[in-house]
């Protein structure tokens, strides 16, 4: 599999039944598909976010964030990569532009919450200064597990100066 450079812009309409895609190969609670129009058409506070990239000669989406800014905070309610694109940095970049963009409109922190046993997701944002500050005990309803809240500080210009956001292609694909 061939893949070409990597762009990360804002999501559009016409981009949600890919993301929709995506979010049901990633979660097992995914979100219905009106839920991506929504954000994308009606919710003021939603910032979409889409990777896009030449695969095999065929421009596709391969990575899906949503984010909402709240004043100066900013929600991550969603973030993935399809599966066969993991591991090559689209995730941090798409997370790093995603807060950058969010810092540019006035966010000062971030927030997200993440499944206890996400061990990979926590990993990255850890990578990225996240600290896990909360717990809401039993919060996703198919496994019954906590939800981890982590918590950025101070999000600044500098804030990612130190996260390696290169993306690479993977070596089995
Ligand atoms: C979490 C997710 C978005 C990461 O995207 P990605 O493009 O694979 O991530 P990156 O390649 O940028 O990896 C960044 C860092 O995260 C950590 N990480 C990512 N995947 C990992 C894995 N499977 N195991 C361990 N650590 C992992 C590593 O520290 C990695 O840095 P490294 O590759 O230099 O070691 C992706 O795995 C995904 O879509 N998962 C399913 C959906 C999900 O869990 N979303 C998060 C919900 S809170």
């Amino acid at each position: 599999m061939t893949v070409g450079e990597i762009t990360i812009r804002r999501m559009r309409l016409e981009d949600v039944p890919a993301v929709h895609e995506i979010d049901t190969l990633s979660f097992s609670l995914p979100w219905p598909e009106r839920s991506f129009r929504f954000e994308v058409i009606e919710n003021a506070v939603s910032r979409g976010w889409v990777a896009e990239a030449e695969v095999n000669g065929e421009t596709r989406i391969i990575g899906m964030l949503v984010l909402w800014l709240l004043v100066d905070e900013a929600h991550i309610a969603t973030v993935a990569v399809h599966p066969d694109f993991q591991r090559c940095g689209i995730g941090s970049r798409i997370i790093v532009e995603a807060l950058e963009a969010a810092r540019v409109e006035g966010a000062r922190r971030a927030f997200l919450e993440v499944r206890e046993r996400n061990l990979a997701a926590q990993e990255m944002y850890r990578k990225f200064g996240f600290a896990i500050t909360s717990r809401r005990p039993r919060y996703y309803r198919d496994t019954g597990e906590d939800a981890i809240l982590m918590t950025l500080e101070g999000l600044n210009a500098e804030t990612f100066e130190h996260v390696n956001v290169k993306t690479r292609q993977r070596v089995n694909v």
